[in-house]
């Protein structure tokens, strides 16, 4: 399938949590869990998103889904504003978007089968007549790889990637376009995330699916994904085709991702320098000035400490927000033009 038309557009997205405090609730300060974030995911495309936690990875697919309304900014599917989307347009739009979590043992219903999981969202939307809802599951539980008898048993009889394949059959159930994976295999040992991978990658190939790919394993992430964003304290501060990204990690923050990736040979691992990231995310309650990485970054010069830089693209779909990238470097700054 080629990847052209937009799926899903997110253009200059905040969503701000208010602090409040005292009697009458003033707003006192505000959380910036997203900061201005947009990107543009093409239909058949699996997009990933990586960064430590507390980086607004979750706020970003909550927002997608509709769970959290931007503070400003746009949010677009197929070219519509889903914040314009009321009525049959919204149940739609929420049943095209499925989305997968990180822990199928709490997102299941305990008490149910799962075979009554599975079949819930096809009764409830009336998606096929009553007769047809058996055929409907087994064909599901065909689908992601289970046998036919799991259709009897509960959440808690089975194994966490049992558990994950039935959340995907679930999800799979609304026949959606896009499928939000927010650290769906994230709790998984690595063996079993593995076989989760493959059958997401089967998954896309057959139903033609599009993904938002959320992690913070970028082993994983590249595994799967065709373009990978890394997200910083709210931001994207770089973004590139997964292959160019990895060859080619032009960000301090995505370089130092890169370097915690265990290598797989233990010789070469025993071998490897790690330069670990100092410190922790800072508080998007209260950013740091300037880059909100320079107080983390190992390159920080004055102009890091004092102006924030915006996304530049240095090749053809790679964009960097570094003073020190390439393109920033050789690219003057309005004040820096005004003085000459
Ligand atoms: N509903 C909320 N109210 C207040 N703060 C929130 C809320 N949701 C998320 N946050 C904060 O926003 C930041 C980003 O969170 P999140 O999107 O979950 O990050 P990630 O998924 O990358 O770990 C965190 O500091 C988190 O505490
Ligand atoms: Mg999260």
């Amino acid at each position: 399938m080629t990847a052209t038309a937009s799926l899903l557009e997110f253009n200059d997205v905040h969503v701000h949590f208010p602090i409040r405090q005292g009697l009458f609730k003033r707003e006192v300060g505000r959380i910036r869990a997203v900061n201005g974030v947009s990107f543009d995911i093409k239909r058949g495309q699996a997009f990933g998103l990586v960064g430590e936690s507390g980086c607004g990875k979750s706020t970003v697919a909550r927002a997608a889904l509709k769970l959290e309304e931007p503070t400003s900014g746009s949010i677009r599917y197929a070219g519509e504003h889903v914040s314009l989307l009321v009525g049959p347009a919204m149940v739609k739009y929420r049943r095209k978007m499925q989305a997968v979590f990180q822990d199928p043992f709490s997102s299941l219903n305990p008490r149910q089968k799962a075979g009554q999981i599975i079949a819930e969202p096809i009764r409830v939307h009336g998606l096929k007549p009553p007769s047809q809802i058996k055929a409907e599951v087994h064909r599901l539980l065909d689908l992601c790889g289970l046998p036919t008898r799991f259709e009897g048993l509960y959440p808690h009889e089975m194994s966490g990637g049992q558990r994950q394949r039935i959340g995907i059959a679930r999800a799979l159930a609304m026949n959606p376009e896009l499928i939000v994976a927010d650290e769906a295999v994230s709790a998984l040992d690595v063996s079993i995330q593995a076989q989760i991978i493959t059958l997401l990658e089967d998954l896309q190939r057959e139903l033609g699916l599009t993904y938002l790919f959320i992690g913070h394993d970028l082993s994983v992430v590249r595994h799967i994904c065709d373009h990978v964003a890394v997200m910083y304290l709210g931001r994207i501060v770089e973004s590139a085709p997964s292959e160019e990204l990895f060859s080619n990690p032009t960000h301090p923050y995505t370089r130092a991702l890169i370097d915690a990736v265990p290598n797989p040979d233990p010789a070469v691992e025993a071998g490897r320098h790690v330069e670990p990231l100092a410190g922790e995310v800072p508080s998007p309650a209260n950013p740091p000035s300037g880059c909100v990485f320079h107080p983390r970054c190992p390159l920080a010069t004055d102009r890091c400490r004092t102006q924030s830089p915006d996304l530049q693209t240095i090749e053809p779909n790679h964009d960097v927000a570094c003073w020190n990238s390439p393109q920033a470097k050789a690219t003057p700054t309005t004040a820096q033009r005004n003085l000459t």
